[in-house]
């Protein structure tokens, strides 16, 4: 599945901005993200953490969460760019990984990117092989 050179570009400012609201006093690890949709709409977020630390919520989530609760259907959403500052592309973590693959297309493409030209990408198979689905509750 290929971008549109433009959208990609629009994501990753939107990924960027939504950065430099993440609430990340504990990890110092600014992240953002953006999402968007088969109707070219698009959605963004940011990592927020918490003094109770297990209840911090990743950029790649709040995004996504952003999306479902603007109106999008699951399956909907198709391209997602994820911003980390710094040199090199981080990949996303796992639990995003499990939420990307239930709310995003099966087509899905996720690109990981940062302050230099470094980036990486993933199909919705690469970044979540053999996956845990709604369909695996079908009993
Ligand atoms: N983080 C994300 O927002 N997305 C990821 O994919 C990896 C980690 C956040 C969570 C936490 O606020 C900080 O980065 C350090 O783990």
């Amino acid at each position: 599945m290929t971008i549109d050179p433009e959208l990609f570009d629009r994501l990753k400012a939107m990924a960027v901005s939504a950065a430099g609201h993440s609430h990340s006093p504990y990890s110092r690890f600014r992240v953002g993200a953006a999402v968007s949709s088969v109707s070219g709409a698009a959605y963004s977020g940011c990592n927020v953490e918490n003094a109770s630390f297990g209840l911090t919520q990743c950029a790649e989530r709040a995004a996504l969460t952003a999306a479902v609760s603007a109106g999008e259907a699951p399956g909907s959403l198709q391209f997602l760019v994820l911003y980390i500052p710094g040199t090199e592309a981080h990949p996303p973590c796992g639990a995003c990984r499990q939420v990307m693959r239930e709310l995003m297309s099966e087509d899905s493409m996720v690109w990981s990117t940062c302050d230099s030209e470094d980036v990486r990408s993933w199909s919705a198979a690469e970044y979540l092989p053999d996956p845990f689905t709604p369909e695996s509750l079908q009993r």
